[in-house]
């Protein structure tokens, strides 16, 4: 009896036990049931007025030999409507273990679980939090395959001997390395330990190191807030140069001095930029010369833009390309476009803004150049998209935002500013974008927003000019409206009629083509018509030597034509350029012409078949569908 007394009390005291340890667990709300409201963004799980991530704590480390990097990512948290779950974006990311972190320096482990899998936005990581959660402390690893890294064996760098890692965040591959808001919409500042082999230098879009650590630990804080796209590591054999005082360049030390040169003039360009549209906001810009696979040309990591190789063309000609990533530090990373469906008011303004920096270091008739190339750029897309992509405010729901990196947010977004230029006046509109800069810094803007503003500081109470603007033709309408600026400049003259006297027979040795920039010599390509033959592309190639051209604009362009006049003798430059060469700028319109015929297709793909597995995923997944590639 007494026995059967005492069992009973051990019995109730341990139920006691259990449901205060239920109690307890209780305050993590269970296994999450909940989907997210509405969402900040089509492209990102967060959820409008819920918790949002304010500050990343990243501490990893990169295996290149598995080609995984592993590690944990702290999230300090704001969530001023007490709401229930954390929603944060993931794509191809294996979690081991979330934690989760109160005011009082508890640390608790969480409950989580998953949306189901989208294959374009990835799969939404849903994490229980307490009412005194202020920080998430997620263990994780990345895939092999995640779409923002780029592991390349030490052959496909410069010097050779040491292999490279890159991301490309932008637009939403943020998420395949890093758990988080992957929304432009979400900003927070960063911190981050970061371990590499020895012999490897690791730089982000943060304050940086500028001598390799022994050991390969290197540690960076990014003070001001960004979104997730903007976050960006690139490790490799890198060394570094100063270019001016708040300037310098990274890069392989085998091509560290041709890179110097090439940027020697930033530290104007960013006098320039200064003085047109108010402080630089970022303290110190420099550029990282990444290996040539590098997707893209340049990107607009804060504090440090990753550039493509394929700019050094040794004499300068093609350094507009940092002028614009530049100008990105106020049109894009300080003013944030909220959606990519407002992307053109990061390139548009870019682009603008960019062409601005030109015509203040080379002059007019230099910048009028690159607004021509753009409007060529612009009328060859326009024949290519389907309509409703032709709007500068874009619908991408449902879409990988990538769909709307085409040339109607940058040339017709470039091309609707000016024309607001031209329209109201250089000194209004250069006072206009001052303040839309200085008073939207670290915020977003969208393309509503902007056209407010614009109507009321420069449009109200002149119905004139807002007529002779057109505004929603422009921004919901397809296509180059009528009113698009004209861009002239006589350094194309000159062209037009060399061009003109070697088409009336005119042997291409006697033209006067002295003194020529590669952008003269880019309209001169553009201009070869569809019924140019082998033969005139061989005389032309005998006097100017294009196949051997060390310029990467001329190359893409001289190919594209080889392969569309069925000039064979090019092929093998053309071949070695797409096996050494991955910025999807050039691979697409190569690839492309190739397509077209049953020979040109045989050639493609047996070149792709080299080529592809060094090319980036970004590239390798357009070209697959140019190609009908299936792995
Ligand atoms: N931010 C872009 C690159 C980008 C856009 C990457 C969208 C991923 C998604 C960058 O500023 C850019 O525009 N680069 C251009 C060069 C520029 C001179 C037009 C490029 O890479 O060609
Ligand atoms: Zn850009």
């Amino acid at each position: 009896m007494k026995i059967f007394e005492t069992s009973i009390t051990w019995f109730v005291i341990l139920l006691l036990i259990v449901s205060s340890a239920c109690q307890d667990t209780s305050t993590q709300k269970g296994p999450p049931q909940g989907v997210p409201g509405e969402l900040v963004d089509p492209h990102s799980s967060a959820e409008k007025g819920g918790a949002v991530v304010t500050h990343l704590e990243l501490d990893i480390s990169l295996d290149f030999t598995q080609k995984i990097i592993s590690g944990s990512a702290t999230l300090t948290i704001d969530n001023p409507q007490s709401k229930p779950y954390l929603y944060l974006d993931t794509k191809d990311l294996t979690v081991t273990g979330v934690v989760l972190l109160s005011t009082s320096q508890k640390s608790t482990t969480a409950t989580y679980d998953w949306l189901p899998e989208d294959s374009i936005l990835g799969r939404p990581l849903v994490i229980s939090l307490a009412s005194d959660t202020r920080a998430v402390s997620i263990q994780y690893k990345t895939s092999p395959t995640a779409e923002a890294l780029q592991w390349l064996e030490p052959g496909l760098t410069a010097g050779k001997l040491h292999p490279f890692l890159l991301t490309q965040s932008q637009a939403i591959n943020a998420r395949t390395w890093i758990p988080i808001q992957d929304s432009p919409g979400i900003r927070f500042t960063y911190a981050a330990k970061v371990k590499v082999p020895p012999a490897l230098m690791a730089l982000m879009s943060a304050e940086n190191p500028t001598e390799k650590s022994p050991e390969g630990t290197y540690t960076f804080k990014m003070k001001q807030p960004i979104p997730a796209y903007l976050l960006a590591l690139a490790v490799g054999d890198l060394a570094f140069k100063e270019v001016g005082p708040r300037t310098g360049v990274y890069a392989d030390p085998s091509v560290l001095n041709a890179a110097v040169y090439e940027f020697g003039e930033m530290e104007e360009m960013m006098t320039i930029a200064e003085g047109l549209y108010g402080p630089y906001a970022w303290e110190r810009y420099d550029v990282v010369v990444l290996p040539p696979s590098f997707p893209f040309g340049g990107m607009e990591n804060p504090r440090l833009t990753f550039a493509t190789p394929t700019v050094i063309a040794g004499d300068r000609s093609l350094v507009s390309l940092i002028a614009h990533e530049l100008a990105h530090s106020w049109s894009g990373n300080f003013v944030t476009n909220a959606t990519w469906d407002d992307f053109w008011v990061n390139e548009g303004f870019t682009v603008y803004f960019e062409n601005r920096i030109m015509e203040a270091l080379k002059g007019r008739e230099y910048s009028e150049m690159l607004a021509l190339i753009s409007y060529q750029d612009l009328v060859e897309e326009v024949k290519d998209l389907d309509k409703k992509d032709t709007h500068l405010k874009l619908g991408l729901h449902g879409r990988h935002p990538d769909d709307g990196m085409t040339s109607i947010a940058y040339d017709k977004g470039y091309y609707f500013l000016r024309l607001i230029e031209e329209t109201v006046g250089r000194e209004v509109f250069d006072a206009f974008l001052k303040a839309y800069f200085t008073e939207n810094a670290f915020k977003v803007m969208d393309t509503e927003r902007f056209l407010e503003r614009l109507d009321r500081e420069l449009l109200k109470d002149r119905p004139a000019l807002k007529a002779k603007l057109d505004i929603d033709l422009w921004v919901y309408g397809p296509g180059i409206p009528a009113n698009c600026p004209k861009a002239e400049t006589p350094l194309y003259s000159r062209v037009e009629a060399e061009f003109a006297a070697w088409q009336g027979g005119k042997a291409p040795a006697s033209l006067s083509t002295e003194g020529w920039n590669s952008h003269q010599w880019l309209y001169f390509l553009r201009s070869l018509g569809d019924e140019t033959t082998p033969e005139q592309m061989a005389a032309l190639d005998e006097a100017f030597h294009f196949t051997q051209s060390g310029n990467s604009e001329i190359q893409c362009e001289w190919y594209t034509h080889a392969v569309r006049h069925g000039y064979e003798a090019a092929y093998p430059a053309l071949e070695s350029f797409l096996t050494s060469v991955g910025r999807r700028k050039f691979l697409m319109p190569l690839y492309k012409e190739m397509a077209k015929t049953d020979e040109g297709k045989k050639m493609a793909i047996s070149i792709y078949k080299q080529a592809r597995s060094t090319y980036h995923p970004i590239s390798y997944m357009s070209i697959d569908k140019v190609l009908g590639w299936e792995e």
